[in-house]
């Protein structure tokens, strides 16, 4: 699979040009993203979805940007699902929230998986993460188990000092679910991003394939 993460990566790289202000995701597939940037050295300003990606970026020599300062002309990130409808699950490392601000604030906003991701629902294979305040996150906890299958908590604090809980289940009505996730109480952000997505690029055994 590293192979086919690396084939999209460095496909929607091709679309990063200088002079450009680039979101640049979190995850195995933008790390391969990085790397072709550390090689091909375009003059861009970054802005990084988390502090593992910030330093990655920081090593490979690229200039950073603030999100509060600029808008990305185009932002870059991998997903854990995809749908047919291109809604997406993300979250997996845990960088859901930086990576919704940047993802969704972009011009551009662009997908990069390997072929595993492409699913007919959400929650088919990975569950779906949602970033608690860890003030309330028992309060949160009992909400969310009346709308999945199990809920647990990740024995991890996010970069925003938050906690994470996995919510497992297939999903109906994404796009109306994100809102209902986002109007409980203590949630911070939910892994669902049912909006902006400008094109996926998916790496597979047979060449590149776009939805
Ligand atoms: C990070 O929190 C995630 O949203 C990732 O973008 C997503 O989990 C995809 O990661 P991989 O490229 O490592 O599969």
């Amino acid at each position: 699979m590293e192979d086919l993460k690396k084939k999209a990566a460095e496909e929607a790289g091709k679309q990063i040009k200088d002079g450009m202000i680039v979101g640049i995701g979190t995850g195995s597939t933008v790390k391969h993203l990085i790397e072709y940037l550390a090689q091909t050295k375009p003059r861009i300003v970054a802005i990084p979805t988390s502090k593992d990606t910030e330093e990655k970026l920081k090593q490979a020599g690229i200039k950073i940007g603030n999100i509060n300062e600029l808008i990305p002309d185009i932002a870059i990130d991998g997903a854990d699902e995809v749908d047919p409808q291109k809604n997406l699950t993300k979250g997996g490392g845990g960088a859901l929230t930086r990576e919704k601000v940047i993802d969704y604030l972009a011009k551009k906003f662009i997908v990069i998986v390997d072929e595993d991701k492409i699913v007919q629902q959400l929650g088919e294979k990975h569950p779906l993460p949602v970033e608690v305040l860890p003030f309330a996150y028992e309060r949160v906890r009992k909400e969310l188990e009346e709308k999945f299958e199990r809920v647990v908590k990740r024995d991890f604090v996010t970069d925003n000092g938050n906690y994470i809980l996995d919510c497992h289940g297939k999903i109906k009505e994404p796009e109306k679910l994100e809102l209902m996730l986002n109007n409980i109480p203590g949630e911070v952000e939910n892994g669902l991003f049912t909006r902006n997505v400008s094109e996926v690029i998916v790496g597979t055994k047979e060449g590149i394939k776009r939805l």
